[in-house]
């Protein structure tokens, strides 16, 4: 129980390290909380123009959560730890330490755990959010629709085992979304890129 509990707790940091945030210090761009929607997420480092900043925040917050899990697995090797680790690190930067516990929505750190849990469910949840948000042009909509449809893939590849892990992850990406889901309804939700209003 201790070993889990220290997982939990290094994963939780780990998840917390804001790296938009940081990111878009580090190269001059601004204070990312008064940018666009104000998130902590790639989406938003994007609309301060800087493609790289905003691939890097991706890469990062989506490394966080991998390396949660690698880390589980080599430290403690049970799969439960692995999990439980994935959900802390997600649970890191949706509720960071660092940040008075405001953080973002989980996107990529969803996709980063993803892949690291199980890399054909990982495949299938970033080729759908790539798919939907290519259509869209919209980020949200990749986003929700990679989440609601991320048990499906564990039915298609026969891994329900991370079925709980993966509805709780999507319970808390759709809650984060609030905002996001009523500016689509209204069809004011920005394209990918486009500047917006704080909300
Ligand atoms: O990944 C976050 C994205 O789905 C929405 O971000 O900044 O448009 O609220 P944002």
């Amino acid at each position: 129980t201790d070993t889990l509990i220290l997982t939990a707790v290094l994963a939780y940091l780990l998840g917390s390290i804001p790296f938009g945030v940081l990111v878009t210090r580090a190269m001059g761009l601004g204070n990312l909380r008064q940018i666009g929607s104000g998130n902590i997420g790639a989406t938003n480092v994007l609309r301060t123009g800087n493609k790289g900043a905003a691939l890097a925040t991706l890469l990062l917050d989506g490394g966080k959560g991998a390396l949660a899990v690698v880390l589980a697995r080599c430290f403690v090797g049970a799969e439960d730890a692995a999990q439980l680790a994935a959900l802390a690190a997600f649970i890191g930067h949706l509720f960071p330490i660092w940040l008075g516990f405001k953080g973002g929505k989980g996107v990529a750190t969803f996709l980063g755990l993803m892949l690291a849990l199980d890399w054909q469910i990982g495949v299938a949840c970033c080729l759908t959010w790539l798919a939907a948000a290519a259509i869209t042009r919209i980020s949200s909509v990749g986003a929700l629709v990679a989440a609601a449809t991320s048990p499906l893939w564990l039915f298609v590849f026969d891994h329900g085992r991370l079925l709980i892990l993966a509805v709780i992850l999507t319970v808390l990406i759709y809650i984060r979304h609030a905002a996001n889901l009523a500016r689509i309804k209204a069809g004011t939700e920005p394209k990918i890129g486009q500047k917006k209003p704080q909300s």
